[in-house]
């Protein structure tokens, strides 16, 4: 049985106070209370990366943490990934034409993001294993791996 606690967090550099059932998963937190509907919902259960955002920075399945686990915590949702839709990746994706039904697109970018956090340039190798807890119904993973790898390239031209 779940109780109502009020719990603050900081979601895509915003404070929030969200006050809901304990056990209620982020990934309705964002997308009924914060109307963040970006992040998507597929399995529930951590098998498809659907509903990945950064929490404390790192890439994570949003429907397996419990409200009563993000108090004082820090979400990036793929609508704050850049201010303007702008970030290499985004970029990147727009290009590579990645996108089939969409849908498990932006769990994928914001995993992509994790990985290019960590390590700025991936071989195609370390791109297919760090992007395997994300499904993509549509077989769209060798455009996400190239768009990966624009992603980086031109991100390491800039610097
Ligand atoms: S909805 Fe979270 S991993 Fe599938
Ligand atoms: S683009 Fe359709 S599920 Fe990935």
């Amino acid at each position: 049985m779940s109780n109502t606690i009020s719990v603050t967090l900081t979601v895509n550099g915003k404070r929030q106070t969200i006050t809901a059932a304990s056990d209620t998963p982020l990934l309705w937190v964002l997308r009924e209370e914060l109307k963040l509907t970006g992040t998507k919902f597929g399995c529930g259960v951590g098998q498809c990366g659907a509903c990945t955002v950064h929490l404390n920075g790192e890439p994570t399945q949003s429907c397996l943490h419990a409200l009563k686990d993000v108090n004082g915590k820090t979400v990036t949702t793929i609508e704050g990934l850049s201010p303007d839709s702008s970030h290499p990746l985004q970029k990147a994706w727009l290009v590579e034409q990645v996108p089939q039904c969409g849908y498990c697109q932006s769990g994928q970018i914001m995993r992509a993001a994790g990985l290019l956090k960590q390590n700025p340039r991936p071989t195609r190798e370390q791109i297919v294993e760090y992007m395997s807890p994300n499904i993509c119904r549509c077989g769209t993973y060798v455009r996400i791996a190239s768009a990966i790898e624009r992603a980086a390239r031109e991100t390491g031209a800039q610097s």
